[in-house]
């Protein structure tokens, strides 16, 4: 099979496209043809070796979380999946792979792609969606007339975070550069803070939540915007969120399990139209180095997808 890859960690350069072996379906999992694969922040970041597993891979190695494809074949334990069928997902925790025309992967992970999403919009979907409604529902319990300050609005997971809120009731702050303010908008915010021109810690007070995209300095900024009891989620700040500086406030780090039954949710809301698609930009795996910089440049808007077949 067709992929890119990478046979060491390194600069965007390190990504290669070319043959490897198919893989094979151990009995639990299922064989995928891949239609779409898209980009994440995580890529880039396992490509440079940041993660701290980076021992333990083995190369060549196949990078890519989400993907949209068809089943080519189950495994002998697969009951309620078959050949044919329009599939979605996020590979298990710990897994790379996506950025290939075939990858296995646990049966018990994988959605059902609705025929109304394209392979494109599903595989933009898989992980930035699944990040957003865990963040947003299952971590910080958003509730119907609270204010939130999403930060990052311009990216990939704020784009379905910012709408998932408004879904839920709630009103929403975000920050963006000037570039963004009128795609953070038709996203459905409330209120946009240009970060280049105003600090938000001046601007935005007595947030019941926030939903930190950034990392860094903004993250531990954030807490400032909370009114007493408030709470914020953290997904760009590494495996643990970082730590509050007064004590009436919570940190959360979403845990973002793979479930199927959320991801069957989040897609059943983009179908019907309630959650629309952030801007997409198309490549081809051959693509792949230049879709990393791009990534890894983060001021790119919405979602990178390989277009595989
Ligand atoms: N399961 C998980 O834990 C999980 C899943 C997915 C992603 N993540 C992490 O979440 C983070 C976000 O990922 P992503 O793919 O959504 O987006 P991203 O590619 O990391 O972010 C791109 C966006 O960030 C905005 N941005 C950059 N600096 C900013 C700042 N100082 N203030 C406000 N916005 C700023 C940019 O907009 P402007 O050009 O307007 O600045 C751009 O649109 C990454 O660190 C990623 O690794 C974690």
């Amino acid at each position: 099979m067709k992929a890119a890859y990478i046979e060491k960690f390194g600069g965007p350069e390190v990504l290669q496209y070319g043959d490897l072996p198919d893989p094979v379906a151990a009995p639990d999992q299922v064989l995928v043809d891949v239609h779409a694969a898209s980009v994440n922040a995580a890529d880039w970041k396992f490509r440079a070796g940041e993660y701290a597993r980076h021992a333990q891979v083995k190369f060549p190695q196949i990078p890519g979380r989400d993907f949209s494809g068809v089943i080519r074949s189950v495994g002998a334990g697969v009951a309620d999946l078959k050949a044919g069928d329009a599939v979605f997902g996020v590979l298990e925790p710990g897994r790379e792979g996506t950025y290939a025309e075939k990858l296995v992967i646990g049966a018990a992970v994988v959605a059902k792609k609705p025929e109304a999403l394209s392979h494109v919009n599903a595989a933009a979907m898989a992980l930035t969606g699944l990040t957003a409604i865990d963040s947003i529902e299952g971590t910080l319990k958003l509730q119907r007339g609270e204010t939130i300050l999403i930060q990052g609005g311009a990216g990939g997971v704020a784009g379905f975070a910012i709408q998932f809120a408004k879904f839920l009731g709630a009103r929403v702050i975000t920050t963006t550069s000037a570039a963004n303010i009128d795609y953070v908008r038709s996203l459905g915010a409330d209120q946009i803070i240009d970060y280049n021109a105003q600090d938000f810690t001046q601007v935005a007070k007595g947030c019941d939540a926030v939903f930190d995209t950034v990392g860094g300095d903004v993250a531990q900024k954030s807490f400032a915007v909370l009114k007493p009891g408030g709470r914020a989620a953290f997904i760009a700040s590494g495996a643990q969120a970082p730590r509050p500086e007064r004590s009436d406030v919570t940190a959360l780090r979403p845990p973002v399990p793979r479930s199927r039954q959320a991801m069957e949710r989040v897609a059943q809301l983009c179908a019907s139209g309630v959650i629309r698609f952030p801007e997409i930009k198309l490549f081809r795996l051959s693509q792949a180095a230049e879709a990393h910089r791009l990534s890894q440049g983060r001021h790119f808007r919405g979602k990178l997808v390989f277009a595989v077949r």
